[in-house]
Order: structure tokens, then sequence, then C-alpha cells
């Protein structure tokens, strides 16, 4: 017999405008942590052509960014997903889709600055060292709590 159709299929696709509000809802509590660097809405809708989003049953339970600097370099950034939607591999696919698009583009490296380090190593990331990232990364990064005290870990990986 065949499969019956995959209610649960997640779906990966580009953000719209109609997405902004529910990803601000989506990165909050982790901007609230101090997990992922705050976005606001306006935030959001100028870099929104960036932004992919994973949905499930028409919600959305996902997003992420990419930020691209130069040829050889971008970053994924605002990488989330629901907590009641994670360890189901949605991250996995948030970060492969950005990887497909990125060599689309002809980008040559990907990195993350992240808390959870293991999650990119099984991605195929290595861990860096800061120094070696350019120092136009750090922009936006003066907007972070713990800017003067970084704590988080580089990951990159070729693409
Ligand atoms: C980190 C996050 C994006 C992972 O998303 P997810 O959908 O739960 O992850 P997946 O189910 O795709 O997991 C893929 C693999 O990573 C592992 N993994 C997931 N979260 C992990 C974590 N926090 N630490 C270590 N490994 C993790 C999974 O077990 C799975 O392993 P497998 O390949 O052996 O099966 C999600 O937990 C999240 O939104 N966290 C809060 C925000 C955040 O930290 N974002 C990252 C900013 S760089």
């Amino acid at each position: 017999m065949p499969n019956p159709p995959a209610t649960n299929a997640i779906q990966i696709r580009h953000a719209t405008a109609d997405d902004v509000e529910m990803i601000f809802q989506l990165l909050q509590p982790y901007v609230e942590a101090q997990i992922l660097l705050k976005r606001d809405r306006d935030d959001i809708f100028q870099h929104l052509q960036e932004f992919l989003v994973a949905e499930r049953q028409q919600q959305l339970i996902g997003a992420v960014c990419t930020h691209i600097y130069s040829k050889h370099l971008a970053e994924i950034r605002s990488l989330a997903v629901a907590s009641s939607a994670q360890q189901c591999g949605v991250g996995r696919e948030l970060v492969a889709a950005c990887e497909a698009q990125m060599r689309i583009l002809g980008i040559e490296q990907l990195f993350a600055l992240t808390y959870v380090t293991d999650f990119f190593l099984r991605q195929g990331y290595r861990i860096v060292s800061k120094e070696s990232l350019p120092h136009k990364i750090w922009t936006v990064c003066v907007h972070c709590p713990h800017f003067s005290n970084c704590d988080e870990v580089a990951v990159e990986k070729a693409l």
C-alpha cells in the first residue's frame, strides 16, 4: 500500500512580509534568554531577504538568517526552532537550506557564533578561533550584552 501523505512534513521556504510578526515572536524568548541577538520587527523587515523559515502544518516553527560579508564568508544568524518542535530535525534542515543557498551564490564559508557548539559539529562545522574572523563581523555584536566578554564559540564550515 502507498504511504499516506506526510502531514508532518517540514517545509523550508523564503520568508515573506507576512512572516515578520511570527519570526519576531519565535526569536523573542531566545533574545530574552540572551541566547540570540535582539532583533526588532523593523530589523527583521530590513533583512527579510536573508531569512528562511520552516513550516509544519501551516505553522511557522523555525527561522534562520544568512548574512553575507564577502565571497569568502557568510554568517548564520538568528537560528531558532520553536521549543515545541525541537529535536525533530528542523534546525538541521534550516542550516542545510542556508548552506545550499550560499553554495548557489558562490559563497565559500559559513560561520556562526553559538552556544550550541555540538549541534553545529554534528552538521560538519569545526571550531575556529574568534580572532580568525574578520573585524567587520563584530559590528552587530556591539548590541549584545556579552560584547565585552563574549563567551560564544565560533564554528565554520567550508561549502
Ligand atoms: C539549536 C536549535 C536550533 C536546534 O534545533 P533542533 O531542531 O532542535 O535541532 P535538530 O533536531 O535539527 O538536531 C540536529 C542534531 O543536533 C542535535 N542537537 C539539537 N540541539 C542540540 C543542542 N542544543 N546541543 C547539542 N546537540 C543538539 C540533535 O540531537 C540532532 O543530532 P543527530 O544528528 O545525532 O540526530 C534549537 O535548539 C534552538 O532553537 N535553540 C535556541 C536558539 C539557539 O541556540 N540557536 C542557535 C544560535 S547559533
